[in-house]
């Protein structure tokens, strides 16, 4: 079934899906396995990486599924040790997943100093050229998103960064929301105890998962969620976050974990 997820606008005419399937450390028939019970579970945007060795079973996964392309958001990433090979990189990637563009293209995480700003004006090349949609970037803080702009007039579209309760820091979220950058949130299941009393009592509130709690809290800060599962039950569970919501106080407790 294909659930009705909002979407966050990266650009004119690109609507990023604010719930995606993440996987990393998913590879070989695992990869395509997984991608292919995702989209059947409603998943319309993949989160992969030149870095995950995965892009071709992902892209066999997308060719068999039968879901049209156009209906479909993929995220791939520059690992920066590509600097200076940037348009051999993403075509490679578009030659393993088998499509003519990608939907978003970050930098995975920022290449050593001085070396950024070229890479980010080859990302935007690439995308004059139709190669992906929009770009962005990962790992990134606010002073070296800035330093993008001042150099280049363009601000990532997207910073995707590890999220969880114990990482949760309100200032960086007011400095991207100041940019006009969309945050994604990775590994936030992973970095989460999903034992923790505190979360286990809001989740028994609403009759839902800890895991169900923490990815309810991150959209609730506009955080976009890309949690990864080898599982269909639990693609299903954490795709299905947008049938209750959490109190103030609750949320200010999930804040203050
Ligand atoms: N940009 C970056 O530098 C960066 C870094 C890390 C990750 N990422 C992206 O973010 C995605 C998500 O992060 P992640 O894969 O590190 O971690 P995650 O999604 O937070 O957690 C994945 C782990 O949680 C388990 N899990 C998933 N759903 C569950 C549920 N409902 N109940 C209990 N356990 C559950 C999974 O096990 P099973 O598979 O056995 O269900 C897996 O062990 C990645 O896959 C990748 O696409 C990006």
């Amino acid at each position: 079934m294909a659930h009705e997820i909002p979407t966050a606008e990266l650009g004119p005419g690109v609507q990023l899906p604010t719930i995606g399937f993440g996987t990393w450390q998913i590879t070989g028939s695992s990869a395509y396995e997984s991608t292919r019970t995702a989209l059947d579970v409603g998943y319309r945007h993949i989160d992969t990486a030149t870095m995950y060795g995965n892009e071709d079973e992902i892209g066999r996964a997308l060719r068999d599924s039968g879901v049209d392309r156009s209906d479909i958001f993929i995220t791939t990433k520059l690992p920066p040790s590509q600097a200076g090979r940037e348009r051999q990189t993403i075509e490679a990637s578009l030659k393993a997943l088998g499509v003519d563009h990608v939907d978003l293209w970050l930098i995975h995480w920022p290449p050593a100093r001085g070396r950024s700003v070229p890479v980010w004006e080859a990302f935007l090349k690439a995308r004059e050229a139709g190669l992906t949609r929009s770009v962005g970037v990962s790992n990134y803080d606010a002073a070296l998103i800035d330093e993008l702009t001042k150099e280049t007039g363009e601000t990532p579209a997207v910073n995707q960064v590890a999220w969880s309760p114990a990482q949760h820091d309100a200032q960086f979220l007011a400095d991207m929301r100041d940019r006009r950058v969309v945050v994604e949130g990775y590994s936030s299941l992973k970095n989460t105890p999903l034992d923790d009393p505190r979360l286990v009592a809001i989740a028994e509130a609403h009759g839902v998962t800890v895991p169900q709690v923490v990815l309810r809290w991150q959209l609730h800060h506009d955080i976009v969620i890309i949690p990864k599962s080898t599982r269909r039950e639990r693609m299903a569970e954490n795709l299905s976050v947008l049938d209750f919501s959490l109190t103030a106080a609750e949320l200010e407790t999930v804040n203050a974990w």
